[in-house]
């Protein structure tokens, strides 16, 4: 069914299960180990050989020869595949780099071979044996030599100016023009890419891990030139994504590659270290902000320009993404330009753009409230543009509550015993300070579909390939189909993540809450009218509670429709282009930073998000903490190193990439305002999971400064910057 207009008043609105704190029916299947995931699908292929993958040892040239004999030979060993007897393969519509390389090299530890054993051991030493001589092409890895050359993004597109930006800026009498440097960044999620393949004749069947099923589906038909039709993913449990996970990757083509060769089941989880260089990264972005104000602290002019690399020469890291939504001012510029820079393949990483972006965006205007000597969160309500998109006045915001997120973080915060004047506030050894940033992620939407079934002894099946990358999936569907059908949430059953059901949005974008549930709804209406046709009642106006039907002056149980079921699907109207759906955040932090060892700790960190109906306020507050620490991370200790001479990420490991630990992070704080958009869907609700990495690292940042009185402008913000 399509939404075509904005949703009146509806059941949800008197919701009784959907908008609860429900803790993850999932959750105790994964914290007692019981939950398998890709790897351990022991039930499903007991027989399963083992598969290594071996990565190129350069980052760009050719193969001259490899020599697999002794590998082949050696204890155990089934089969190996290498690069030299096949073509490159791997590339489709949803990736860029081979996942499969031939004999040309384009990027560091591109898969060139797999050894396929009876064990594990057995593969990972036959694997050593491999011999393997290149022939090593020079390259400029160096995103800054690159940057003053590449060209715009988009086919030249990405250049977009309203107003006359360059006039307004010179004329501005309070300005700033800050360049900032956010580095290359790692997925690094705990569950590595994995595969079990298995073939049955022209069938192929992959228990793997990833986000989007059907993408995957597709995109592995082109990559093996085989039907879709005849592939088979199931992905029901998903030990984190976070972007890294929705494509296909060389774990999932090797393993069907390696089993068709071995004649057997094949698993494969990639190695730790193949992660950073063998997946995809967020790249490391430059950004120039120019803002320009009156005196009074009206911005008259906005200029972001941002610098990013990818091994294709496209879809670089666009940290414009969130500047034409934030602030008002009537003259504006952003660009977005792309080197090639032959590094592993940049692509999505959570909230892609937004997250590199804000870091750049909200702390130039932390930089421009310093110079109007204005209070930065007074600086961000003044500039509210009220309901008309700046960057495109030809939309209007659908909801968007910034201001009130500020307000209230500010309230909540003791925002008022902030001192301006950096330097100031000094505890000991440590100085303190406290920062603020807004947070803008787009809230786009997706047609999902669903199948619904009733059993006939009281339970409701729910199957959909939407997937559960930790992010409560499972408990937000379970909800919105119990509070459709009127049954208690023990009634309903959800399965995921397995490409026989019906096609779902997936997970991605931060749409996967919004759009699946409606879609589930949109099977439970289908069921609704079918079970009201049956029994003699109008479907959609009878009123289901508890397991009862009442229609027409009339009761009925729902256990006497019988055995059921319905598929739904919702897509969406025009009528959504006029609009922007957004979601928007006020962050706040306090940072202590030791005055002698610039050792930097955050002490406290607040999120007010305005993202819609909260469909599950637990799972939704776990999201916005998950995100928060992964934005604390980008500020102060996340970074790639690039090998500028060889062309790889040096610190390919969870001990040399540093991800924030339990002692990095204090006490965080999310508040949902709960505002409903009726225009994004039924259910009135916007994702969050994205959201959350859209804005702390800038109040980390911002405070770091308000602390110490040193503007880091590159990150991560460490200690040996502060000099
Ligand atoms: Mo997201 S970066 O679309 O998983």
């Amino acid at each position: 069914m399509e939404f075509n207009a904005p949703a009146g008043e509806n059941l949800f609105d008197k919701a009784r299960i959907v908008g609860k704190s429900t803790p993850r029916i999932d959750g105790p299947l994964k914290t007692t180990g019981t939950a398998p995931y890709a790897y351990e699908r022991h039930d499903v292929a007991p027989d399963a050989a083992y598969g290594w993958i071996v990565g190129s040892a350069i980052a760009k040239g050719r193969i001259t020869s490899m020599d697999v004999e002794d590998a082949r030979n050696a204890p155990g060993v089934i089969a190996v595949i290498a690069a030299p007897e096949t073509k490159p393969v791997g590339t489709s519509p949803y990736n860029h780099a081979p996942l499969f390389g031939g004999r040309e090299v384009a990027h560091y530890h591109q898969a060139i071979a797999c050894v396929v054993a009876e064990t594990f051991e057995q593969a990972r030493a036959a694997a050593h044996l491999i011999r393997t001589r290149y022939d090593r092409e020079a390259a400029e890895y160096d995103l800054a030599e690159l940057a003053p050359q590449a060209p715009l993004a988009d086919g030249g597109k990405a250049l977009h100016k309203r107003g006359d930006f360059d006039a307004a800026f010179d004329a501005a009498p309070v300005k700033i023009d800050a360049t900032y440097h956010t580095p290359d960044e790692s997925h690094a999620m705990m569950e590595p890419h994995a595969t079990i393949a298995s073939w049955k004749g022209e069938e192929l069947t992959l228990w793997t891990s990833n986000q989007m099923i059907n993408w995957g589906k597709e995109a592995l038909g082109q990559i093996l030139g085989i039907a879709p039709e005849k592939i088979r993913l199931d992905s029901p449990y998903i030990g984190g994504g976070f972007g890294g996970k929705l494509f296909i990757r060389a774990d999932a083509v090797l393993a069907a590659l390696a089993s068709k060769a071995a004649q057997r089941p094949v698993k494969i989880a990639l190695q730790r270290p193949l992660i950073f260089n063998n997946t995809t990264h967020r790249p490391a972005t430059i950004q120039r902000v120019r803002l320009g104000a009156t005196r009074d602290g009206r911005i008259t002019a906005v200029g972001h320009e941002n610098w990013s690399g990818n091994i294709t020469g496209t879809d670089g890291e666009d940290g414009t993404a969130q500047t034409p939504k934030l602030y008002a001012g009537a003259n504006r510029m952003t660009a977005n330009y792309t080197a090639t820079l032959p590094l592993p393949e940049g692509n999505a990483m959570r909230a892609p753009g937004e997250a590199a972006g804000h870091l750049a965006f909200e702390v130039a205007m932390d930089e421009l409230a310093e110079a109007l000597a204005m209070c930065p969160v007074e600086l961000r309500i003044k500039n509210d543009p009220g309901a008309e998109v700046p960057g495109d006045p030809s939309k209007r915001f659908s909801e968007r509550h910034l201001t009130r997120c500020l307000k209230e973080g500010a309230e909540r915060f003791g925002w008022s015993k902030r001192k301006a004047k950096p330097g100031q506030v000094r505890e000991g050894r440590w100085l303190i300070g406290m920062g603020v940033a807004g947070g803008y992620r787009g809230a786009p939407i997706q047609k999902s579909a669903a199948g619904v079934r009733l059993s006939g002894d009281g339970m409701l099946i729910v199957e959909t390939d939407m997937t559960d990358i930790g992010t409560g999936s499972y408990t937000i569907i379970a909800q919105t189909a119990a509070e459709t059908m009127g049954l208690p949430l023990d009634r309903v059953r959800v399965e995921l993540g397995d490409s026989r059901y019906p096609v779902s949005s997936g997970s991605g974008g931060q749409w996967g809450a919004a759009s699946s549930t409606a879609g589930v709804y949109a099977a439970c209406l289908v069921l609704r009218r079918a079970i009201g046709e049956k029994l003699g009642f109008d479907g959609d106006s009878a009123d289901f509670t508890d397991g009862a039907i009442r229609a027409n002056g009339k009761s009925f149980a729902l256990n006497d429709a019988g055995e059921m079921s319905a598929d739904g699907e919702m897509t969406y109207g025009d009528f959504q282009s006029d609009y922007d759906l957004g979601t928007y955040a006020g962050h706040f932090c306090e940072v202590a930073v030791d005055a002698y060892t610039g050792e930097t700790h955050i002490r406290r960190m607040l999120s007010v998000c305005d993202a819609g109906r909260i469909l599950n306020p637990l799972s939704a507050r776990s999201q916005v903490i998950g995100a928060m620490v992964m934005s604390a991370g980008a500020a102060l200790t996340e970074e790639l190193a690039v090998d500028r001479r060889f062309g790889y990420f040096v610190n390919h490991d969870l001990a040399g990439y540093e991800v924030p630990v339990h002692a990095d992070i204090p006490h965080q704080d999310v508040v949902f305002l709960d505002t409903l958009d009726s225009v994004i869907s039924p259910l009135k609700a916007k994702g969050v999971g994205e959201l959350g990495i859209c804005g702390p690292g800038s109040a980390v940042a911002n405070a770091v400064y308000n602390a110490t009185g040193v503007r880091v402008r590159e990150y991560p913000i460490t200690l040996d910057k502060y000099l």
